[in-house]
C-alpha cells in the first residue's frame, strides 16, 4: 500500500507513514473541531507534491474558503488556483447529490489516474439530501468508490448531539463505508478549558495508533498532533524471538506451516502482539498442531 503524506503535523507516525493512497477517509467531528482545516491541510500537502487538488465545498462558498486559508497563512492558495492545480466545486447537497447520481461518472472518465487529492467538506448534507438509509448508502459508497479512481478522498462528517456518540445512520454509513475514520475530538472542560483530541477509530490495510492524542491548531500551520509515545515504543523484538523458538521446535509443527510462518513474522512487528510473549505464542502454536 502505498502511503501519502497527510499534511498534518504529527499524523503520519500515526498512520504508520501517512494515508493510504487511492483509499477514503473520513474526518468527524464537531462544530469548530478543526475539520475544515483538516481537508484544507491535506490538499495543501499534494498541491506542494505537484498532485492536482479538488476542493468540493458543501456549505461555504469558494470566497470564504479561500479568505479563511490566506488567514490560515496560506497565501498561495491562490496562485494554485489561478494556476488551475486547484479546483473548486462549490454546491448544495442536493445538488451535490445529483451531480453524483448524473455527472459523476464523466467527471471520473475525464480525471482517471489525475493522482489527485480530493477534500470533500462536510458530507453531511449530502447524507440529508437522501431519506432512505438504502439510498444514502448506494449514494455515498458509489460517490467513494468512483472519486478513489481519481485519487486519495478526504470527506469530513458533522458530529451532531452527545459528544463522542458516532452512532447515529449519518455518520455510521460514512464511517462504514469509508476506509480510514480519524476522530476529531473538541470540547470544553469545566477545569482546563478546550481540550482537542484526535482518534483513529479504522484504517484499513495499515497499523494505526490506538490512543488519543492532543492536537491544536496554529496560525499557520494549521492542526498539528502530538504523536507522544507512537512515534518509538520500546522494542522487545518479539518476533525475531518467536522466529528462533519456532527454529528450535521445527519438528513439532508442520513443514507447510513453519514454513508459512516464518514468512508472516517478516510483516509483524511488537506492536501487533500486544502483551503476548514469544513464549506464550509458540506454546499456542505448537498446541494447536500437536496431536
Ligand atoms: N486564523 C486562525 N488562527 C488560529 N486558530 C484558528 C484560525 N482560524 C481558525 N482557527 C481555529 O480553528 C477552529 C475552526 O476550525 P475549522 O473551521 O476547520 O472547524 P470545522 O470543524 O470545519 O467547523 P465547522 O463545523 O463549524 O465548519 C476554530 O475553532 C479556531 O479555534
Ligand atoms: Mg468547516
Amino acid at each position: 500500500m502505498n502511503k501519502i503524506k497527510s499534511g498534518i503535523f504529527g499524523l503520519n507516525p500515526l498512520l504508520d507513514g501517512g494515508i493510504n493512497e487511492n483509499s477514503a477517509t473520513v474526518v468527524i467531528g464537531c462544530s469548530g473541531a478543526g475539520k475544515t482545516t483538516f481537508a484544507t491541510q491535506f490538499i495543501r500537502r499534494g498541491l506542494e507534491s505537484g498532485q492536482e487538488g479538488i476542493f468540493v465545498s458543501l456549505d461555504e462558498n469558494k470566497e470564504q474558503i479561500i479568505r479563511e486559508a490566506v488567514e490560515m497563512g496560506w497565501k498561495s492558495i491562490v496562485d494554485y488556483i489561478e494556476d488551475e492545480h486547484l479546483v473548486f466545486i462549490d454546491a448544495s447537497g442536493l445538488e451535490f447529490s445529483t451531480f453524483i447520481k448524473k455527472e459523476l461518472p464523466s467527471f471520473v472518465a475525464d480525471w482517471k489516474g489525475a493522482n489527485a487529492r480530493i477534500s470533500i467538506d462536510p458530507l453531511t448534507p449530502v447524507m440529508w439530501a437522501v431519506t432512505d438509509r438504502y439510498e444514502q448508502r448506494e449514494l455515498i459508497g458509489f460517490m467513494l468508490k468512483e472519486t478513489r479512481k481519481v485519487g486519495t478522498v478526504l470527506a469530513t462528517l458533522e458530529e451532531h448531539g452527545t459528544a463522542g456518540d458516532l452512532s447515529g445512520t449519518e455518520t455510521v454509513i460514512p464511517m462504514y463505508l469509508a476506509d480510514s475514520v480519524i476522530h476529531l475530538k473538541s470540547y470544553l472542560d469545566s477545569e482546563s478549558g478546550l481540550q482537542r483530541k484526535l482518534k483513529i477509530v479504522k484504517c484499513r490495510n495499515s497499523r494505526h495508533s490506538k490512543m488519543e492524542h492532543k492536537y491544536s491548531i496554529m496560525k499557520g500551520l494549521g492542526l498539528v498532533v502530538n504523536p507522544g509515545g507512537a512515534r518509538t515504543p520500546p522494542s522487545r523484538d518479539v518476533p525475531t524471538q518467536v522466529r528462533k523458538m519456532l527454529e528450535e521446535n521445527k519438528g513439532r509443527i508442520p513443514s507447510s506451516v513453519h514454513q508459512r510462518l516464518l514468512e508472516v513474522l517478516e510483516e509483524l512487528r511488537d506492536e501487533d502482539f500486544m502483551e503476548m510473549s514469544p513464549e506464550d505464542i509458540i506454546e499456542e502454536i505448537i498446541t494447536e498442531y500437536e496431536d
